[in-house]
């Protein structure tokens, strides 16, 4: 039981935007993948949830070959992916977005327990929603499609520090319940802090992986891993 990526190339454009790049996530876990601008954590996850397709290597999802299927499939065997910038469906109330991805109301329920701040909104359109609000309707709604691995794409843009604190814990508590999750921060301080394991990406390349721990106390490492 694990997602796999294996030896994976990407290319966009002129040429490879990953190299050669190999991790896995193992259900429960939580790896932090961080790197400057531009160093292809966007595009490693595109390929995990076939946005994109790999031009080498392969995706193994549960002993299941994934690298040629369409993204919907992958979906449907249990991978989310909460792409970078993409937001809530602003005129749908909460419950309305949660119902996009859940099959029963048992998932919205449970989906609702994450953030019972949301509970009094539930009819409110998302729209009238706080930015941190929707980020939560957003890992909600994520959740309530009863993910095996979720993959999320700097779900603190926009917000505050303490705003994006707010879903740490609860990101643990769904890692806690088996999902394994894949997580790319901006801010990676915070994100460090929650994960079990670590990668750093620069220019489509590892730079590092190893334990959260050892690069939280790093300085010249970490910087480098959002600076480049
Ligand atoms: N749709 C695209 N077409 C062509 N090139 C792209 C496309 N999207 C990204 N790129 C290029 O691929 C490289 C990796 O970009 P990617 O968005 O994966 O990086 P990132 O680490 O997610 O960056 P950021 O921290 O800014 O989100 C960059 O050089 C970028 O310019
Ligand atoms: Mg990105």
């Amino acid at each position: 039981m694990t997602l796999v990526l294996n030896d994976v190339t990407v290319s966009r454009g002129v040429g490879p935007v990953i190299s050669h790049v190999s991790l896995e996530v193992k259900p429960g876990d939580i790896v932090a993948l961080v790197g400057p601008n531009g160093a292809g954590k966007t595009s490693l996850l595109e390929s995990l949830s076939g946005v994109i397709r790999p031009s080498a290597g392969s995706i193994v999802m549960n002993d299941l070959d994934i690298t040629k299927i369409s993204r919907r499939r992958r979906s449907t065997a249990g991978l989310q992916h909460v792409e970078q910038g993409r937001m809530i469906f602003p005129s749908l109330t909460v419950r309305e977005n949660l119902r996009l991805t859940a099959k029963t109301k048992a998932d919205i329920d449970e989906s609702l327990a994450l953030f019972p701040e949301l509970e009094k909104r539930i009819n409110n359109p998302t729209v009238l929603l706080s930015g941190g609000e929707q980020q939560m309707v957003v890992l909600a709604r994520a959740f309530a499609a009863k993910p095996k691995y979720l993959l999320l794409d700097e779900m603190s843009l926009g917000l505050a520090p303490v705003v994006f604190m707010r879903l740490l814990p609860v990101i643990q508590q769904i890692a806690k319940q088996g999902v394994g999750v894949l997580l790319v921060e901006q801010f990676a301080h915070l994100a460090l802090k929650i994960a079990s394991d670590a990668m750093v990406i620069t220019s489509g390349k590892v730079s590092y992986h190893g334990t959260p721990k050892k690069l939280l106390s790093d300085e010249d490492l970490l910087r480098k891993s959002y600076m480049g």
